[in-house]
């Protein structure tokens, strides 16, 4: 099951217990009517405080803000470009490091949209984290996966290598959703490792990694670990090993892809332990690719939406920064780039209900929503 389906799936699952098929057909229908006859311009719902950007807000706490972003957006929409380094510390490549993108054949790269990135982010006094060196999906047909070490290496010393001293690249998402989807779907049971994957190969590759450059930031990055679950627990014991390996692990990334719902909770006091016992094994959590899904019933109304999507927002940020998180990163600033609309990623159950999809802090119009200002209010309640 890929990372599509298994939200698809597991949220279609859940669902089912609420809802009859017929019930929440003529709710969805419903609410599309509503919608139609009741656009709201959200920007009259709130005052938002333009004077102080996210980053400002976050550097005032000792915290950091940033966005996930691809060149071309960047290259082709000035006033996003002008936004992203208005708003943001931080950037993390969308596209730039995966495999398919860097070396899409063998021994042949493609430094360019990675350098585009680097060069924005160095004009525009922005971090970048390079995002990703190991991934199973966005790889070339010709990789297998995983990878085999002699190929890691050779792939590692051209792009590690390559910015070994740039100053802008501070961080390395070494290795992205290596536990699996489902228990079904893992090597093992210690470790939940997709198959064909030993734990001693993700310790191997990040220290093939150290071995080219230790001077930059670490991290393992997955998803669906922000609440409780076999996932979780996985996850864990996998930092724990590399940890005990003495493996350079500097962070963990959490992906925080996260859905909220009138109709289900979110385990906040499960996310917080985890991230308690996280800390105690000498890693850092961080938040990687933040973006929130409101999941039926959806609201009437898009204003009534897009405070949902910011209640979302401020409840997961109060609980990450309870537990001293630092590094908030949103997948994309604004809704017109998220993957959640794109044809190819748009979730299944909301394909007929695009419009409900706005998960990050600005609208398709590059207007602020209340999320934005929940992320703001987020970092000004951080006790100091
Ligand atoms: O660049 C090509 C373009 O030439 C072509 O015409 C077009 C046809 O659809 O495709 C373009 O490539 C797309 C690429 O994004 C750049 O827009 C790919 O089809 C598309 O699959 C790719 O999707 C990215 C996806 O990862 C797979 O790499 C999304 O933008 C990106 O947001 C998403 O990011 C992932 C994280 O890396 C890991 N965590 C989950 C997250 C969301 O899926």
């Amino acid at each position: 099951m890929d990372r599509r389906q298994f939200f698809t799936t597991a949220i279609g699952a859940g669902l089912t217990s609420f809802f009859s098929s017929s019930c929440l057909k003529s709710s969805l229908n419903d609410n599309k009517a509503l919608l139609s006859s009741s656009l709201v311009n959200n920007n009259n719902l709130l005052t938002q405080d333009k004077n102080t950007s996210l980053k400002a807000a976050a550097h005032k706490v000792k915290k950091f803000y940033g966005t996930a972003i691809s060149e071309a957006d960047i290259q082709q929409d000035k006033d996003y470009a002008q936004l992203v380094a208005s708003e943001a510390s931080i950037a993390v490549t969308e596209g730039a490091f995966k495999w398919i993108v860097i070396e899409p054949l063998p021994g042949q790269f493609n430094f360019a949209p990675a350098d585009q990135t680097i060069n924005f982010c160095s004009a525009n006094n922005l971090k970048l984290r390079g995002h990703t060196l190991v991934w199973h999906m966005a790889k070339p047909d010709w990789l297998s996966y995983p990878p085999s070490l002699s190929d890691v290496e050779r792939h590692f010393t051209e792009i590690m290598g390559r910015y070994r001293h740039n100053q802008t690249l501070y961080s390395w998402d070494i290795i992205n959703e290596v536990i699996a989807d489902s228990p079904s779907d893992a090597e093992d049971q210690v470790y939940g490792l997709r198959k064909g994957v030993k734990p001693e190969y993700v310790r191997d590759v990040f220290q093939i990694a150290a071995s080219i450059d230790n001077s930059k930031e670490f991290v393992i990055n997955d998803y669906g670990c922000e609440d409780t679950g076999w996932k979780q627990d996985k996850f864990l014991n996998l930092v724990r090993y590399l940890k005990n390996s003495g493996a350079k692990l500097d962070a963990v990334g959490l992906q925080s892809h996260m859905w909220f719902s009138k109709n289900y909770g979110w385990n906040e006091n499960g996310f917080r332990n985890f991230l308690k016992q996280l800390k105690s094994t000498g890693v850092r959590p961080i938040v990687t690719e933040l973006d929130v899904i409101v999941d039926t019933p959806l609201p009437s109304t898009l204003a009534e939406l897009d405070q949902m999507v910011a209640d979302g927002y401020q409840k997961y940020l109060n609980a990450c920064f309870a537990e001293g998180v630092e590094t908030i990163i949103t997948w994309g600033l604004s809704d017109k780039y998220s993957w959640l609309r794109h044809p190819d990623y748009l979730p299944k159950k909301l394909i007929d209900y695009k419009d409900f999809i706005r998960p990050l802090p600005y609208d398709t119009d590059l207007q602020p929503k209340p999320a934005r200002n929940a992320i703001l209010k987020a970092f000004r309640n951080v006790k100091s």
